[in-house]
């Protein structure tokens, strides 16, 4: 049953607070936003205990940063929270086990969704499930508001942008190549990944599904161009380096495929999209390109087998809660080239940077950004209700927040 909203007390709820992203999120937050009228923020989670910890290590007093109590799985008690909220963030993972009444309620109730998600298979259930509900409801739904895949969707909107201005069209094909990252995983992640490649091992009819380059495009969308996916160790003569596969191109560029679907196909409807990893010149960078495909395929498999799945989840890899330590996060980086060709030859380099570890410090700040941009830049922006992508949904200004205030840099470079 669809509850109604009047003028909610929250502007923004961060839901999943006490998680190792929600924390660093919570803390960027109190930053960039402390606790007055601007923007009206408040926590939540399923431990008031943690919360309240949370609160008092951020030395804010009780009546300055509102808690809300709710489980991932008590639809009652996320609708009081939704009816109250404009816009909820998420980080209550892995999405594909407690993500979905979320979604749900905040599709019914009309309120405003972004979160970290890089679950294909998820997030396209989501929208068979509730794009109609949300559509009737107004409730815009942004998933994949982190490093996957906001510099990938907003990189390539960029470019398209400035090739647009240049050459008067779009490039028919991007190339987005990973210079250099430093960063390190958190156990949610890992248990998000381990959730994808164990679902995937146990039905074939997903893997297609994961296969399909198109799958997180509209329902009918048709496109018969084939897209480009590395897959082991190549020169690449556009670079000048060797590339490995890149772990986070299979969720990039099915964001960016829908991107260019919702968006009528304004980077053309032969648009070709690839992501790789580049490991440097010479011997060295082709063993290094060899290293990364050999390791990659080795967790998919062990990944794929309950046995090795459980070691790599209990002695190999952070537990929940686990993640890069705030010096690492501050070491951490991550460069990203994106080469544009048009189809009558002309070229456009862009770099996309950011200025701490790609998952934790940078995904904080972007998906703290993505929120504040719903509630603050788009709540009357005549944006309907539905499923977004980043691009599509916030776009330019999203870009200028990102480079404002964390840390994003978005630049045409030449050579
Ligand atoms: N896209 C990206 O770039 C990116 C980057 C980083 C993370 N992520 C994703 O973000 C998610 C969070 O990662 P993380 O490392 O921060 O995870 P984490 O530390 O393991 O935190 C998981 C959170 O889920 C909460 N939770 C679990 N079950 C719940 C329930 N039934 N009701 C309410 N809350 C519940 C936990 O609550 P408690 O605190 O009470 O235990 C915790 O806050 C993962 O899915 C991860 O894949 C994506």
């Amino acid at each position: 049953m669809a509850a109604t909203r009047n003028s909610p007390t929250h502007d923004l709820v961060v839901f999943g607070a006490t998680s190792f992203v929600g924390q660093i999120l919570t803390r960027y937050l109190a930053d960039e936003f402390g606790t007055h009228d601007g923007l009206k923020w408040a926590i939540a989670g399923r431990s008031e205990a943690k919360l309240s910890a949370l609160r008092n290590g951020l030395g804010l007093k009780a009546g300055k940063l509102p808690l809300l109590v709710a489980d991932a799985a008590d639809e009652e008690a996320l609708r009081r929270m939704c009816v109250d909220t404009r816009v909820v963030i998420s980080t209550v993972g892995p999405y594909a086990l407690y993500g979905e009444p979320l979604v749900k309620v905040c599709a019914e109730t009309g309120t405003d969704y972004c979160d970290l998600t890089g679950e294909v298979q998820w997030i396209r259930r989501m929208i068979r499930a509730y794009e109609k509900t949300a559509k009737k409801s107004g409730a815009r739904i942004v998933h994949c508001c982190g490093f996957d895949s906001i510099p990938s969707d907003l990189g390539v909107h960029f470019l398209q942008r400035e090739a647009k201005a240049r050459f008067g069209k779009p490039c028919s094909e991007v190339r987005m190549r990973v210079k250099g990252m430093r960063g390190g995983f958190s156990g949610g992640t890992v248990a998000s990944l381990l959730n994808v490649v164990k679902e995937a091992s146990a039905d074939p009819a997903l893997r297609k599904e994961l296969a399909n380059p198109y799958s997180l495009c509209p329902e009918g969308y048709a496109s018969s161009v084939r897209q480009p996916d590395l897959r082991s160790p190549q020169y690449d003569s556009d670079f000048e380096a060797w590339a490995a596969p890149f772990v986070m191109s299979a969720i990039n560029t099915r964001i960016v495929q829908r991107s260019n679907a919702l968006s009528k196909q304004a980077y053309g409807a032969d648009f070709r999209y690839d992501e790789a990893m580049l490991t440097g010149r010479g011997i060295k960078g082709r063993l290094a390109a060899a290293g990364v495909t050999a390791g990659l395929a080795a967790v998919m498999v062990a990944g794929a087998l309950p046995p090795t799945r459980w070691a790599l989840g209990r002695f190999v890899l952070p537990a929940p809660g686990e993640g890069p330590s705030p010096e690492a996060q501050r070491k951490g980086y991550f460069d990203l080239r994106f080469l544009g060709r048009t189809d009558g030859g002309q070229e456009l380099r862009v770099k996309v940077t950011g200025d701490r570890d790609p998952g934790y410090g940078s995904t904080a700040k972007m998906l703290g950004q993505a929120g504040a941009c719903l509630a603050l830049d788009f709540a009357d922006s005549g944006r309907g209700g539905g499923f977004w992508t980043p691009a599509t949904m916030f776009g330019d200004r999203l870009i200028e927040r990102l480079t404002a205030h964390s840390g994003l840099g978005f630049e045409v470079i030449e050579g």
